[in-house]
Formats: structure tokens, sequence, C-alpha cells
């Protein structure tokens, strides 16, 4: 090494330092010269020709010129002094970066004699460069999850400058959670790292913003700053929370089908997907529960899927879970509850417990007839139901036990007013609006024999012709019974009335099961006129009822008895002898023809008439008296003898007819007995002894016959005596039918108004009165057997005058006596 030459001096008042080392050796002498950067142009380095030994004058001449040995010629010479400044700005870091040592060479050239001179002008670093980071943001992504003391690595920062002027020290802005940490490298340089102190919570605070700032050991100081952003990133640490433990809601349960009831909501503080929330039922009552409600995965939305029915669930209670999707999941739960409030949408029922049972119409008031349950799925008042019944039946109703209710009969029945109930039976519930149901019940009732039979009439009146043939109908009867079954079937009996000891079911035959009468016997109405049947019906109920009819029997008369005479007495074919005075004189009463018929009415009206005569100009006879009388005097040329036949007839169809044969012997000398009628009928002693006359002969008559039976019933008796005790009251056949068997019954008040001819039966006796009347006559039809009094008898018959219409039967024989 030669000898070195420094110079320094001080280019501005600033501290600015410069110096110049000559280094000599062979090769040539060396200048050095130390300059800060920086300096502006025309700033002095260092004075060359002063330094090389040069004299100003020679610079020109020797051509005194510098030579850059790199491209960029930063100094200039002046050639007036020999000084070397600087013509352009020189940056150091430009040109040297990071080297500690910047030199820039520079070759001076100075001819006659040729010398080259090396000058190296060495450049000093000034602190003109702040620290840097680059880039000047970071941003660093830091897991929750990241343990406390994890370190995080930053680029150190970079200063140009070099020496003390480059990076000196860092500092990190306060905060709570991380602490700086500045790492030696092996080449000195310092490393900053930022240090998590404590755990992390995401939740709390999601992002630090940290200012690291690098200060440089320039004087004076530069500094420059880097902006960290630390963003934590979440991780799922937290579940979802309900916003309530526990949801209660009430529901209508007719509410329709999707109607939304709820909305649950659950909150996630974690972000992203870690708080993205989907529900679901939980586990916990599951089961039917998403038949009955839907809930909306993503809005927690929860309504009703079907119809709710509060009658099959009255409560819900399940659990709703909300889990994120971060992972792991994290889940949460609530719980909700669901009261379905009732509506009233059940109507009552009404249920037969026990069906009616048939009631008989004499069931005492209050007997049950069927058992009766209410019901009504509802609750509280929409379940609570009424039963009531339609008011007109005879029944009511009778709450039992719990819902059940008794039908049972409140008045007493009769089935022959109605047979079958059908009962309205309604149900209301207290809802509101109630809800009504209704059911009909029949209840049958069943007969009791409470009716008697009734007869379509309760007095019957037959006519009937005697004669009529035996087993013929008579009549019939006819009886009902309100009654049913065999409380109505109906048998007919003839009760035996016993009077007069002839029982009269001898007469007639009823059918009991339609009540035909039938005649026995053929009646005679000159034996019997009327008679009565008491019938009965009688049903067949337990105990039976019967009631009674009176039938009333007219035996209606026939023609069948031939008129009788009576007077002249004769017996058949023989021949009646009168007597007569030829004085007589026109009108002479011969004899007098009375007949009776057994008859009645028009069939006993006997008229007279003269069938032959041995001179017919003499005799006429009366046609309704029988008085025989001469129609003119008798002359002596008249025969002594006479015969007159003399027809009787009566008036019935057909006809009957008889005649007698009376012989008039006329003398020409003759006590007359009977006196003159005509003449004598001003003197009642003379009626009273015409009617004495007949008496006399009808008592005698009447005597014979008596005694004739009574001699027939005397041998009889006496023949029958040995078998029975009571002969006199018995009825023997022939003397039933004996028509001979004759009563003649006179009316002795007054002339002979009536003949009556009755039979020896005892029961046509008492029946042979009473019948003043014959129905089938359009006439009065007098049959008077009643003895009366003589102004009875004239009064009847004046009535009986104005009620004919034909004059012709006046009672002219009676003039006496009117
Ligand atoms: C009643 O029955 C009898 C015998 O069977 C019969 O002859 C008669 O005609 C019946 N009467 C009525 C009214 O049917
Ligand atoms: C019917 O007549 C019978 C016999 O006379 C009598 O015993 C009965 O009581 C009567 N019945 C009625 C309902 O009158």
């Amino acid at each position: 090494m030669g000898t070195q030459i420094e110079r320094r001096g001080l280019v501005f008042p600033a501290l600015w330092l410069f110096s110049v080392v000559v280094f000599w050796n062979k090769a040539g002498a060396q200048l050095r010269y130390t300059i800060a950067e920086e300096l502006k142009e025309g700033s002095v380095v260092g004075n060359i020709a002063k330094d090389l030994g040069i004299v100003v004058s020679e610079i020109s001449v020797r051509n005194l010129r510098i030579a850059s040995e790199s491209g960029k010629q930063y100094f200039n010479l002046d050639l007036r002094n020999g000084v070397l400044f600087v013509q352009d700005v020189i940056d150091r870091e430009n040109i040297c970066g990071q080297s500690t040592n910047c030199v820039l060479p520079l070759q001076i050239i100075i001819e006659n004699p040729l010398q080259f001179y090396r000058v190296e002008v060495e450049i000093q670093d000034i602190n003109d460069n702040s620290p840097r980071f680059h880039p000047e943001a970071k941003i660093i992504d830091v897991p929750e999850s990241t343990p406390a003391g994890t370190k995080f690595r930053l680029e150190p920062a970079q200063d140009f400058d070099v020496g003390s002027n480059s990076v000196r020290t860092y500092a990190l802005n306060k905060n709570d959670n991380f602490v700086l940490n500045l790492k030696n490298n092996k080449d000195g340089t310092k490393v900053p790292e930022i240090v998590l102190q404590r755990a992390l919570d995401r939740e709390k605070q999601a992002e630090f913003l940290l200012v690291l700032t690098v200060v440089d050991g320039g004087n004076p100081t530069r500094s420059g700053s880097i902006e960290i952003t630390l963003t934590i990133q979440d991780i799922n640490d937290n579940a979802p929370v309900f916003e309530q433990d526990l949801y209660e809601i009430k529901v209508m349960e007719n509410c329709a089908p999707g109607t939304l009831i709820l909305t649950v909501k659950a909150n996630d503080l974690d972000e992203g997907r870690n708080s993205q929330i989907e529900y679901s039922f939980g586990p916990h009552g599951l089961g039917n529960i998403n038949t009955i409600f839907s809930l909306n995965a993503e809005t927690g939305e929860l309504s009703v899927l079907n119809h709710l029915d509060y009658e099959s669930s009255k409560s819900y209670e399940f659990d709703i879970r909300a889990r994120d999707k971060g992972i792991p999941v994290m889940e949460g739960q609530c719980r909700v509850q669901v009261t379905v409030i009732d509506v009233n949408d059940n109507a009552p029922e009404i249920i037969i417990a026990s069906s009616p049972k048939p009631v008989r119409e004499d069931a005492a008031s209050g007997t049950m007839v069927a058992l009766i349950k209410v019901t009504d799925l509802d609750s509280g008042n929409n379940g609570n139901v009424t039963l009531t019944i339609s008011s007109n039946p005879p029944f009511t109703l009778k709450p039992t036990f719990s819902s059940h209710y008794a039908l049972v009969t409140d008045k007493n029945l009769d089935r022959e007013e109605s047979s079958e109930y059908n009962i309205e039976l309604k149900a209301s519930d207290c809802g509101s609006p109630p809800l009504l149901t209704s059911k009909f019940v029949t209840v049958t009732i069943l007969d009791a024999n409470d009716n008697a039979p009734v007869f379509s009439l309760p007095v019957y009146s037959v006519y009937v012709w005697e004669n009529t043939t035996p087993g013929s109908i008579l009549s019939s009867v006819t009886a009902f019974d309100l009654d049913q079954g065999e409380n109505a079937r109906i048998a007919y009996s003839v009760i035996d009335l016993k009077s007069n000891d002839i029982p009269v079911s001898s007469y007639v035959h009823i059918n009991s099961d339609n009540g035909t009468i039938f005649a026995m016997h053929s009646f005679d109405y000159e034996k019997i006129k009327v008679f009565q049947i008491q019938v009965q019906a009688k049903d067949h109920g337990s105990p039976s009822l019967c009631s009674n009819a009176t039938v009333h029997v007219f035996i209606m008369d026939q023609n069948d008895n031939v008129p009788s005479v009576i007077y002249p007495s004769a017996l058949m074919g023989s021949v009646s002898h009168q007597r007569m005075p030829r004085s007589a004189k026109a009108g002479h009463l011969v004899t007098k023809v009375t007949a009776v018929d057994a008859d009645s009415g028009h069939n006993a009206w006997i008229s007279y008439w003269l069938a032959e005569a041995t001179d017919a100009s003499l005799f006429t006879v009366n046609l309704h008296t029988g008085e025989v009388r001469t129609k003119r005097s008798v002359s002596d040329q008249d025969e002594s003898s006479q015969r007159l036949i003399i027809g009787i007839k009566d008036n019935g169809v057909p006809v009957q007819s008889t005649t007698v044969t009376v012989d008039i012997l006329i003398e020409d000398a003759f006590h007359e007995p009977i006196s003159d009628y005509r003449k004598k009928n001003t003197e009642p002693d003379k009626k009273s002894g015409k009617i004495t006359l007949y008496l006399i002969i009808s008592v005698a008559s009447v005597s014979l016959l008596c005694l004739a039976t009574f001699f027939v019933l005397l041998v009889k008796c006496a023949r029958s005596s040995k078998s029975s005790s009571s002969c006199c009251i018995r009825r023997t056949d022939s003397g039933y039918k004996n028509p001979n068997n004759l009563q003649i019954q006179l009316n002795t008040d007054g002339p002979i108004k009536y003949v009556e001819v009755l039979g020896g039966d005892v029961m046509s006796q008492s029946q042979s009165f009473g019948s003043y009347l014959s129905p089938m006559s359009e006439f009065s039809d007098f049959t008077l057997v009643k003895p009366s009094s003589t102004t009875d008898f004239t009064n009847t018959l004046s009535v009986l005058d104005a009620s004919l219409p034909d004059s012709t039967w006046r009672f002219e024989s009676q003039q006496v006596s009117v």
C-alpha cells in the first residue's frame, strides 16, 4: 500500500464530509474523494489539479480531462481551476444498492506527457429512504380456534439505506390480544412476528386491526408502517338457540289445513354455514306429528297439515330442533305445546241402549219402554246434551244415570186410540250454535181386553113369516169388538131365558161364529106372535167381556086358516035349521051367521055372501055382519022350506072360504023369539039380551072345548105320571101341533067385536097379547084382545073409523052402541 492522502472538507455548511485520498503507485497516482450522496449539481468534490500538482495554467495546455469508467458521467471537471464537481445528482441506492461500499471510479487523463490517474469517489449514504413494508397492508386469516402463543410471521420492512440508516426496530400498536416478537435472523436482520396472547372468540370480535411501525437508525429517523388485518375465521362453536324454550299456542280444532300457527326462530352466533339453520321435528313426540303439522325447514313456520280433532287429541307436545350446517353440526331444541280448543263440531248422538218393548195398553203409568243414551264427542258446553221428546205422546223421559234416559209411559194408554207411537227424540248440546240430532223410536201398544163387544143395534126387530121351514135363517146379529186378536174374537150365544119355563134355545139356534140366527121350528102365528131372544156376544179375552142384545121376533101371519063358523053352530056338513013366520016383513032378521078366522088382520077379515038360495029374491046376507034378512015380505006363495048356502071367506091371499047351509022353515004361526033388531034398537035391554044369547052360546062352546081338553090332558097325565112328576107343565108335541086345541076368548063388553081363537099352548097364550098393529097391513089392523071398558072401546073405534079410508068398514052392526 502506498501513501494515502486523505482530505476531508466541508462542501456545505451542513456536515457533509468528503475526503480525497491520493494513492500513489507506479502505475500512477490515485486520488480518492468521499462525498455524500444526493449532492446538488455543481457541488465540488475536490480540486484534482491541485491534488495532482498541476498548475492551473497547465490544465488547458496539458488537456486535463476525465473519463468515466462506467457509462454514466456523474462528475465533470472545471477546466478553469481543476475542480471536480457533481454534474448529476447521485443516488447511492440507485448505483450501489444495498452495498455498503459505494465507489464511483474516474480516469484522469493528462497529456504532454500523457499521464493517467485514477480517481475514486466514494459515495456516502445519507438517510434519505424510509423503511417500508411491502405491501403496506396485509390480511391474515386466523382460525377462531387458534391457541394462544401462536406466532404469525411478517415480512420484515425494507430500507434502501444502509448501515445505521437502515431498519433499526419495530413497534406494534397497543392491543390486548397480540404482542410483537422480533426474531433475529442469522444475518442480523430482525423478522417481526405477532404472537396471539389469548384465545379468540369470533363471536366477540371478528377482526383485529394492527399497525406495525418500523423505525430506521438515521438521524433524523424515518419510519414506515403496515396495517395488518386479522380476520378471525369462524368455527362452528355455537349451537343454534331458540328464542323461546317453550312455545305455547292454542289452536281452534276447526282451523283449516295449511293455517300457519307458529313461527319458531333459532339464532346461531356463528356465521356462514355454521349459522345456516335447518328446522326439523325433534325425536321427542315424533310419531305422527309430521302427519298433523308441517314445519318449514328454512323458515321455521309451523302450520296445520290435516284437520285437527279435539276429540281424538286435545293437545300436542313435541320438540323442534334447529341444526346448523357447520361441521360438526350443532343443534338446539325447543318444546312446542299446541292446545287444541274444542269447537262444537260434533252433533250429539242418540243411542238406543235398549230397544223399545211393546207395552200393554193397561200398563201402569211409569212403565219403562226403552233406555236411551246420549253422547257428544265435544267437551264442556259443547258436549253437554239435553234430550227432549215431542210433546204429544203419552211418554216422558226420566233421566237415570249418567246421560241415560228411560222412556216411560206418562199416562194411561189406549191401543184403540193409537196402536203405535212414533216418538221423536231430540238431543241438543249447549254449544253456540247448538247442534241437534233427532231420532224416531216406535213403540207398539199391545192390546188388553178392555172393550166389550158391542152389538150393531141394542135391540133387533125381526119379522118372519109363519110356517117357514125349520132351519131357515131368522136373522143375523153382529157385534164388534175394538180390541185385537183373541180379545176381539166374538162368540155369539143365546141366553136361555127360562121365563115361563120354556127355553128360548128350543126355538132358535145361533151360529156362534157369525151371529146368524136360525129358526129351529116353523112358527105358527096363531100360537106365537112374538118372542124375545137375548143374544150375548162374548170375546175370547181373558177375562172375557160380553154384552147382550135383545132380538124381538115378530111372526107374521099367513092366511093359513079357513074361517070357522061359530053360529049357527053346526058340525061340518050338517045343516042348521031356522024358523021364521010367514008374516015377516022385508028386513026381517032371519038369522046371523058368525064365523071367526084364526088368522089376523086381512086374513081374518071375514065377509059373507049368499052363495045359493031356494029363492034368491027373498033373502040377503049382510056382507060384513053375516045377518040374514028378508029382502021383501014373505008371501003365501013362498015355499015354506027354504035352503040357503052362505059363503064365508076371509080377505087373505089365497082366500080361504067355507060355506054353511041354513034351512029355513017358514011357519004360518010363529012366536017370534028374536025381536026385530031395528025396531028394538032403542031398547038397551033388547041389546043386552041378544048379547047374552051369544055369550051363552060362546061360553057353552068354550066350556065344551075346555072340558074336552081337560080330559085329554088328564088321560095323558095319568099315563105318563110314572115317569115324570111335572106332567102338568110339560108341553107335549101333540098339544103344540094340534090346531083343534083352541081357546076362544070373548070380549063381553058390548056386542062381540072379536073372537080370538088361541092355541092351547101356554107360551103362545102369553105371547098372544100386545100385538096391536100388524106390520103387513097398511091400515090399522085391529086385534083387540085386551078387556077394555066401553068408553075405551068406543074411543078406539072412532079412531079406527077415522083411520079407515073405506067407509064400508063402518061397523054397521054397532049402531046400537054409538
Ligand atoms: C154364518 O155361518 C153359517 C154356517 O156356516 C152360514 O150358513 C151363514 O150364511 C153365515 N152367515 C153370514 C152372515 O155369513
Ligand atoms: C147379559 O145377560 C146375562 C143373563 O141375563 C147377565 O148375566 C149378564 O150380566 C148380561 N150382561 C150384560 C153386559 O148386560
